[in-house]
């Protein structure tokens, strides 16, 4: 098999909060990139460690950061085990970079947007200021912007300009995977809409590859091959766009779709019930078992393993263990392996 692009494994990331607590906003996070021009879509709600994920790719840690641990291998090179110098100079922009979440409101109010576009590559020194300007001026075109721009000032432009030149600024040494971190949700409906669009190009030409992540798990089915559903540090489901939307198998994916306004069908949207998980006292056995409608015996105890979900998708939840009727009135889970 073919090395993927991206391979993340048993991920973690923890942050020391007071009074000794810990908060595993990233806890064992697994999933793989396979290639170029391959989007996956991290979804969940506020607080379910999405941004710690990206944050942990990119290296880009708080101060309180403890345990960040697991593999992260780029083309095959781990890249957790980079010192930060070679980190920073051989992986971070040029081989994976990110969109920021509410990156538009802190462009620099003092550069021209051109300038701030091709910082970098004049702080790298390797190019010189008209070749720099031309990347600029094709970079705005590339995201879709007037060449004109290049002068002007981040206070000029509209919401839906400024998230354009974001991308363009993250694009600009050349990286095969980009990072989204909610890059839409402070725009309006149609603005958002351009904005997956260009997104959608991007995918198609040159081939970016993309982790998109977001709390609304319709825009993640437009863009992204595949879904990854984070819930309290975890992934509980992954799988391809079509079978998370259409054949979920975690309730928490479930309830998260019933969660979601419809145009069609008539049925009203649900509510999530109950609060979300605290992650610096993240409950016992299934995370999300206070929250589940079908909870049953071992779910309060033991953590379960993934099982599969249709083709080729998983979930971690223990109504789909193929051994659920072995399973023991004392709420043991028989047979299947299990991590505690
Ligand atoms: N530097 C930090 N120190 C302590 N806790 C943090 C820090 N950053 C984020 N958190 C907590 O980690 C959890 C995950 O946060 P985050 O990754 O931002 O989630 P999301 O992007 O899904 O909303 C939240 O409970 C948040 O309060
Ligand atoms: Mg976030």
């Amino acid at each position: 098999m073919a090395t993927p692009l991206l391979s993340v494994r048993d991920l973690t990331l923890h942050y020391a909060a007071g009074g000794g607590r810990v908060v595993r906003a990233v806890d064992g996070v697994s999933f793989d990139i396979p290639e170029r021009g391959e989007a996956l879509a991290v979804v969940g709600e506020s607080g379910s460690g999405k941004s710690s994920l990206a944050n942990a790719l990119m290296r880009l840690l708080p101060k309180n950061a403890v345990a960040l641990g697991g593999s992260v291998m780029l083309d095959g090179q781990d890249i957790l085990a980079l010192s930060d110098e070679q980190y920073r100079r051989q992986v971070r922009w040029r081989r994976m970079a990110m969109v920021f979440q509410g990156s538009m409101s802190v462009l620099n109010p003092v550069l021209r947007v051109g300038e701030q576009i091709v910082e970098p590559l004049l702080l790298d020194g390797t190019v010189d200021r008209r070749t720099a300007k031309k990347r600029a001026e094709s970079l705005l075109e590339r995201v879709g912007l007037p060449t004109a721009l290049y002068d002007r000032y981040a206070h000029e432009l509209s919401g839906g300009q400024k998230q354009r030149v974001v991308i363009a600024t993250a694009l600009v040494m050349g990286p095969d995977l980009l990072i989204l971190d909610e890059p839409t949700s402070a725009l309006d409906v149609s603005v958002q809409a351009q904005i997956m669009n260009l997104l959608k190009d991007l995918k198609a030409d040159p081939g970016m590859a993309m982790i998109f992540i977001t709390h609304d798990i319709g825009l993640a089915s437009d863009l992204c091959d595949r879904i990854a559903v984070a819930y309290a540090g975890e992934h509980v489901e992954l799988g391809t766009a079509e079978q998370v939307l259409l054949a979920p198998g975690h309730p928490y994916t479930q309830r998260l779709l019933r969660s979601l306004p419809r145009l069609r069908g008539g049925t009203m949207p649900e509510p999530m019930p109950g609060e979300p998980a605290d992650l610096a006292a993240v409950p016992p056995g299934c995370r999300f078992h206070p929250r589940c409608p079908s909870c049953f015996g071992p779910c309060p105890k033991h953590h379960p393993p993934a099982f599969a979900v249709g083709t080729g998708g998983a979930a971690t939840c223990w109504l789909l263990d193929p051994a659920r009727a072995a399973i023991a009135s004392d709420g043991a889970p028989s047979g299947t392996a299990h991590h505690g």
